[in-house]
């Protein structure tokens, strides 16, 4: 059987801060996606990460269904209402347009999905990421796809054999979707040569090469090529198939251990180790670090197994103290060279018009 599986996710409103949404505007959620989605939808899951709701869906309706990005559209905007009424921080933030027009990509809320064949076991995680951007995945998706310090299953699996095919997109561009695709392991300098840059260019599906099965799909939104300015960073969502063919989920995971530095932080103007969280952790210290929950399923006919938190587990409280300790290695340097982006990637426009006032005072000696 065929099946659709839909993330949609947004910051519609949080409590203090950028720090987690309220329990009315995830009931509120929850209901709305309860209510409507009977009779199109499968089966749903509602979850936040940091400020982020994330809503999962699967049904039978392809990928870019008006519906299913309508629901969660609506999910959002009835959601938005409750922000409002309790005054919550950033109430809407992420739904930059008045009116939904048919597919909520450009819109703001961050999506992934995928059309699979399911298989007879087919379990699948999705990675939901607050504080940061989407090429916060090309570092673990290319290790664990590709290395075999990650992946055991490149050198041990006969399944695997055939390697990986990358779609990576170019994110600067916005006047379409400007793609490559590259096959690992014959292109893997390639492959690094564009993923090292993350604000640019950035995975956006892995097929499998031995049966050009879909197994990896990361949102690529960035917030500030559709609103034109800062609006929120883009904290984007991932799903990943598991098993079999594909990595297995320990080897997913795996890459999560290092805690590499990405885009975000606060004001999304920082760079940051990434902390592997539990599924609703909200946002801390220097609004961050960056964080990455996985909920963890298995999906038959289109139902699922309630989530497994996969970074809900004593091994990786180890990491998250290191990933601590990085976090505030780089803050003990504040705005000081790489503790902050490159200029163009600087989320408010307030330093481009200080600094266009100096450079009119500058004089030459
Ligand atoms: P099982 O033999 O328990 O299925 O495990 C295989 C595997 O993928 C372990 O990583
Ligand atoms: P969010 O994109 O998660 O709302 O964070 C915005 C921000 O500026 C945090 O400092
Ligand atoms: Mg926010
Ligand atoms: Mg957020």
């Amino acid at each position: 059987m065929k099946t659709t599986i839909t993330a949609i996710k947004a910051d519609v409103g949080s409590i203090g801060g950028h720090i987690k949404p309220s329990q009315r505007l995830l009931e509120r959620v929850k209901e709305y996606v309860s209510d409507v989605a009977s009779g199109f939808v499968i089966d749903h899951y509602v979850g936040y990460t940091g400020d982020d709701i994330a809503i999962l869906t699967t049904h039978q309706k392809g990928v870019n269904s008006e519906e299913i990005h309508k629901l969660a559209w609506d999910a959002f905007k009835a959601a938005t209402e409750v922000a409002k009424e309790q005054g919550l921080y950033g109430a809407g933030q992420d739904l930059l347009k008045d009116a939904f027009s048919g597919n909520v990509k450009g819109l703001g809320p961050a999506v992934a999905e995928m059309e699979i064949e399911e298989r007879e076991n087919e379990p699948f995680i999705l990675f939901a990421a607050d504080k940061t951007d989407p090429g916060a995945y090309n570092l673990p998706l290319y290790l664990s796809f590709v290395d075999p310090m990650h992946c055991a299953g490149l050198m041990l699996s006969p399944k695997m054999k055939a390697g990986f095919k990358f779609t990576i997109m170019d994110v600067s561009y916005i006047k379409g979707d400007r793609i490559i695709e590259l096959n690992a392991p014959e292109d893997i300098y390639n492959i690094v040569a564009l993923l090292r840059d993350n604000q640019r260019f950035v995975v956006e599906s892995i097929h499998s090469r031995a049966d050009n099965d879909i197994v990896v799909s990361v949102s690529t939104t960035r917030l500030h090529n559709v609103a034109g300015t800062y609006t929120g960073k883009d904290d984007p969502i991932c799903l990943v198939r598991t098993q079999g063919a594909f990595p297995a989920t320990g080897e997913v995971l795996s890459p999560y251990q290092i805690g590499h530095f990405v885009a975000g932080f606060m004001r999304g103007s920082h760079n940051g180790p990434l902390m592997p969280v539990a599924l609703n952790t909200p946002t801390s210290f220097f609004d961050g670090p960056p964080l990455v929950s996985g909920a963890a399923f298995c999906v038959h006919d289109g139902r699922l197994t309630e989530p497994a938190d996969v970074f809900n587990h004593p091994y990786w409280d180890y990491i998250r103290n290191k990933v601590s300790r990085k976090a505030t290695d780089i803050r003990e340097q504040g705005f000081s060279g790489p503790a902050m982006l490159h200029m163009e990637e600087l989320e408010y426009g307030g330093i481009t018009e200080r600094l266009d006032v100096l450079d009119k005072k500058f004089k030459v000696r």
